[in-house]
């Protein structure tokens, strides 16, 4: 099977009312651990490479590890580009083999963002990718921020319908008390603030900062319109926790095949537990 776009996913999703898992990929074995996890789950999956991951691993590696893995899967796959920022790169995703891409102008003034998204649902539409964007801030955990100002980095929901109205964007990432990156408390998500937006907004809407998100939390989200959910820091957590383990285990061990393994195996898993709370299973 060929990669799929993530907007047929999330059209999908939005039919059957759950949420489709978007993981971040860096190498080889996470991308073999999505996918055998979604092909244990029978369930859609989409792989993303954030412009680090790029960095890191290689466009090219990217694209053809997702496309090795597509080519035999039972599962439809899609690869997404998450949080593109430079327009050079977000065009060369597009023409490289990525199905989807995000422009993440969440930092520009509303305008700036609008102009900058617009030129990208352009660009990738005529190329049959999808797109999505961001608007509100992420990060509102930090000890310093005061409720006010947390609720000035939201997203506006009145904005929210104008951004995806002028841009025609395919889906929306948005800003609703979610973080990157490890919690030192579960986060406290403003469902009111998502339930407004759902309401002036007919495009699926997107989560960020999903793991360490209680699963109680996840499915109120999905039950209110939330379609793709990001996952990186709960993977990492089970690679990295996984290889210590191992390395403290077989001290002597210098065949990286023997380390890895197990590391890969503890992502499936976690993997396989986010796709049964997202409702995914049994979708494919
Ligand atoms: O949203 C951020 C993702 O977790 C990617 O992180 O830029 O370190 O690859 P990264
Ligand atoms: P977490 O690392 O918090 O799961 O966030 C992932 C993400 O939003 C990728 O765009
Ligand atoms: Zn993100």
């Amino acid at each position: 099977m060929a990669l799929v776009t993530v907007k047929t996913l999330l059209d999908a999703a939005e039919k059957g009312g759950y949420g489709v898992g978007a993981f971040n990929c860096n190498n080889m074995e996470i991308v073999q651990a999505i996918v055998e996890a979604a092909e244990k789950e029978k369930s859609p999956v989409i792989i993303q490479a954030s412009q680090g991951a790029i960095k890191y691993a290689g466009l090219d590696y990217v694209v053809a590890l997702c496309n090795a893995a597509a080519k035999n899967a039972s599962i439809p796959i899609a690869l997404h580009l998450d949080h593109g920022t430079d327009m050079e790169q977000v065009i060369q995703c597009i023409t490289g083999g990525f199905t989807s891409v995000m422009y993440d102008g969440s930092a520009k003034p509303f305008e700036e963002n609008v102009a900058m998204t617009k030129k990208v649902v352009e660009i990738a539409r005529a190329a049959r990718v999808s797109t999505e964007a961001e608007l509100g801030k992420l990060g509102g955990i930090e000890d310093h921020i005061n409720v006010s100002e947390r609720d000035a980095m939201m997203t506006d929901p009145q904005e929210a319908k104008l951004f995806v109205e002028q841009t025609g964007v395919d889906s929306l990432a948005v800003a609703i008390g979610t973080a990157h990156g490890p919690y030192k408390l579960p986060p406290k998500l403003d469902f009111a603030r998502l339930e407004k937006i759902r309401g002036l907004v007919s495009v699926p809407i997107v989560l960020h900062g999903s793991s360490g998100v209680p699963a109680d939390d996840l499915r109120t989200a999905i039950s209110l319109g939330v379609r793709k959910i990001n996952i990186d820091t709960n993977i990492r957590e089970a690679f990295c926790n996984t290889l210590r383990d191992e390395m403290a285990k077989q001290p002597g061990e210098i065949d990286p095949r023997k380390l890895l393994k197990p590391a890969r195996q503890a992502m499936v898993e976690v993997i396989r537990e986010k796709i049964q709370i997202f409702g995914s299973n049994g979708k494919a």
